[in-house]
């Protein structure tokens, strides 16, 4: 992608700060085919019902079609990897310190290599026993839908996806980091969500009023898009390594 104005004020922005919080959502994996959630036709909340998959009583209630909606998840996530998008957010680690906050449950930004990712809503490929809380990490690989529901190795009671659902906290230490991120960083860049989420839309809002440049990627405008600094409506995989190119550019500039 070439050089555009809102990517030169973006990587303007970038040049002039050592201390980066990127907030992200499932739009940063919509380009590995993982699907986000809120968009209409494709997004996976206009074809399942949260009710049904992502709640604590939906899973009391059918544990086995939970943990198969879970698994079909894995697979896709498995199938797609990660995407230039990931990537570049991992290469912004030559040119400043990253801190990232993401509401994916995909694990993809670590896999990009980012060192420093607290995952607000949790991580898919975590099964955690509802009963003792013990967790298991899953090696990513595709999943077997119809396989048996699995069980502690410490307690023996059923496991549970590793994921924060609708009526559950978040993990407090991974919103205490963020938010404590915000009034450490130089410059905030928003990545993929909607920011319809609480408390994670909270931490967008909350960097929007405050006084950090604040840097959004997202094809379509959300809420907070007036209220930003820069506004790059492109999607994530062309916008990030074009920002990250730009940024080099003007280092060997220098
Ligand atoms: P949403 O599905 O609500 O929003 C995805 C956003 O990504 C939209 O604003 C799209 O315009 C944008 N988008 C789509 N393709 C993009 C691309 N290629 N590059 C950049 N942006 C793109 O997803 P989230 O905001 O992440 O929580 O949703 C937040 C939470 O809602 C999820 O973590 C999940 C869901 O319910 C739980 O399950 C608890």
């Amino acid at each position: 992608m070439p050089s555009t104005p809102t990517i030169d004020s973006a990587a303007r922005a970038l040049a002039v700060s050592q201390r980066l919080l990127v907030l992200s959502g499932a739009g940063l994996s919509a380009e590995s085919g993982i699907p986000t959630f809120r968009e209409a036709q494709t997004g996976l909340w206009a074809q399942f019902s949260p009710q049904d998959l992502a709640t604590p009583e939906a899973f009391a209630a059918n544990p086995e079609r939970v943990w198969a909606w879970y698994r079909w998840r894995r697979t896709l996530i498995a199938r797609g990897g990660v995407n230039a998008g990931h990537r570049a957010i991992a290469a912004l680690e030559r040119h400043m310190d990253v801190v990232i906050a993401t509401q994916n449950v995909d694990g993809l930004q670590s896999t990009a290599g980012s060192r420093d990712v607290s995952e607000l809503h949790g991580n898919i490929w975590i099964d955690r026993c509802s009963e003792c809380g013990d967790e298991r990490r899953q090696a990513v690989a595709e999943a077997d839908e119809q396989a048996p529901i699995p069980t502690c190795q410490s307690c023996g009671a059923g496991m549970r996806p590793g994921v924060v659902w609708f009526g559950e906290m978040l993990p407090m230490a991974a919103l205490e980091r963020a938010r404590a991120e915000l009034d450490r960083c130089d410059c905030v860049l928003v990545v993929g969500t909607s920011n319809q989420v609480y408390p994670a839309a909270a931490l967008v809002e909350m960097a929007v009023d405050g006084p950090t440049p604040v840097i959004e990627v997202n094809p379509q405008a959300t809420a907070v898009s007036p209220c930003v600094d820069v506004h790059i409506a492109e999607a994530a995989s062309m916008a990030l390594p074009a920002l990250v190119d730009r940024l080099d550019a003007m280092r060997t500039a220098r």
